[in-house]
C-alpha cells in the first residue's frame, strides 16, 4: 500500500467518510469476518476436482475385477478427487450394474457440473485411439468451457498412442507372462481389433514385441490379425504351444467366448485343431499392476493438459 495514496476509495460505503486510523482499527474485524466466511465456504464447498474413469464396459460380471482394481488404485492415488465411472459402449450401458455407479459420459460430466466440480480429467481405459476413444474425446470436448459449467477438462491418452507407448507396452505385456513359459513357446496377445484407422496400432505393437521376443504375437478379434493369419505365423515358426492372453482392459465376453470358448471357432479351439496346445492367461489388463501403474501415470500426465487431445 502506498503511504500517501488516496484514502480507501475502494470501500466508500463502510462508515461513511472513514479516516485511515479508523479503518486500521476496523481491519482485524474484517479479517476475522473474511476468515469465517472462507472456512464456512470451504466446509460446504464441493470438491473442485473430479476424475471420470471412462471404460468400454463389460457384460461379464466377474470381468469387473479388472475395473475394481483400477478403481481402487485411482482412489488411493487421488484421495482429494471426486471419482465417477462411465462406460462408453452404449449397448453395454443397458447391462450395467443396477447401482447407479456407472453412468454414460454425458451423465457423468453433467453430474460433476451439478456437484460444483470445476476441473475434470477423463481417464480413458481404452487400448487404442479408435472409434470409442474418438467419440469419448468429442463428448468430453463438448463439456469443456460451457458457461457456468466445468472450467477445465482434460483427457488421458489410451494405452497405445505413440511409438514410445508401443515400445513400453510391449515390455510390460511380456513381463506379465508366467515364468513357466519356455522360450520356444509362443505368447499371443489378442486385442479387440477395429476397422478404424487406429487399427494400425496392432501391427505396430507386433513390431515392438518382435524386437524383444521372436515368439511374441499380436492377434485381434476383429480386423486383419485374425486367427487364420496368426495361426499361419505360428506354424511357420513351428510353434507347439501358445500362452494365450487377452489384450483388453477386462477379460470379458471376447475373452470368455472368442478366445477360450468351447465353440469350434474360438482361438483356443482353432489352435488346438492344428495341434498347438494353449495355456490360457484369462486376465484383463487391469489385473496387472504394471499396466495399471502405467495408466495412472498417463492420467497424471493428462492433468497437466487443459484441453482434450
Ligand atoms: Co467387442
Amino acid at each position: 500500500m502506498e503511504a500517501d495514496g488516496p484514502p480507501f476509495h475502494a470501500t466508500p460505503n463502510i462508515g461513511g467518510k472513514m479516516t485511515r486510523q479508523r479503518f486500521s482499527a476496523f481491519l482485524p474485524a474484517l479479517f476475522l469476518l473474511a476468515a469465517l466466511c472462507c472456512s464456512a465456504a470451504f466446509a460446504a464447498e464441493a470438491p473442485r476436482k473430479g476424475i471420470l474413469i471412462a471404460a468400454f464396459g463389460t457384460s461379464v460380471a466377474p470381468a469387473q475385477v479388472s475395473y475394481a482394481a483400477i478403481d481402487k488404485e485411482v482412489k488411493k492415488t487421488f484421495p482429494d478427487h471426486e471419482i465417477l465411472w462411465a462406460w462408453t459402449a452404449r449397448t453395454l450401458l443397458h447391462k450395467r450394474p443396477r447401482n447407479d455407479q456407472v453412468l454414460s459420459v454425458q451423465e457423468a460430466m453433467a453430474r460433476f457440473a451439478a456437484m460444483g466440480v470445476k476441473e475434470v480429467v477423463v481417464f480413458s481405459l481404452h487400448v487404442i485411439p479408435g472409434r470409442e476413444y474418438e467419440d469419448l474425446a468429442t463428448t468430453v470436448r463438448a463439456f469443456a468451457g460451457l458457461p457456468k459449467g466445468l472450467e477445465k477438462v482434460s483427457l488421458s491418452p489410451p494405452l497405445l498412442y505413440d511409438t514410445e507407448s508401443l515400445d513400453r507396452t510391449a515390455g510390460l505385456l511380456l513381463k506379465n507372462i508366467p515364468p513357466a513359459r519356455k522360450a520356444d513357446e509362443a505368447v499371443l496377445f489378442i486385442g479387440h481389433g477395429t476397422h478404424h484407422p487406429a487399427g494400425v496400432y496392432y501391427p505396430a505393437l507386433q513390431y515392438y514385441l518382435s524386437q524383444r521376443d521372436g515368439n511374441a504375437f499380436v492377434g485381434t478379434v476383429e480386423g486383419d490379425l485374425d486367427v487364420v493369419a496368426v495361426t499361419a505365423a505360428l506354424r511357420a515358426r513351428g510353434i507347439k504351444k501358445v500362452w494365450l492372453a487377452p489384450m483388453m482392459m477386462v477379460a470379458g465376453d471376447h475373452a470368455v467366448n472368442d478366445l477360450f470358448g468351447d465353440e469350434p471357432d474360438s482361438w483356443a479351439r482353432r489352435l488346438n485343431a492344428v495341434s498347438i496346445r494353449v495355456e490360457p492367461i484369462s486376465k484383463g489388463l487391469g489385473e496387472f499392476p504394471n499396466i495399471v501403474e502405467q495408466r495412472i501415470s498417463d492420467l497424471r500426465g493428462a492433468m497437466e493438459h487443459d484441453t482434450p487431445k
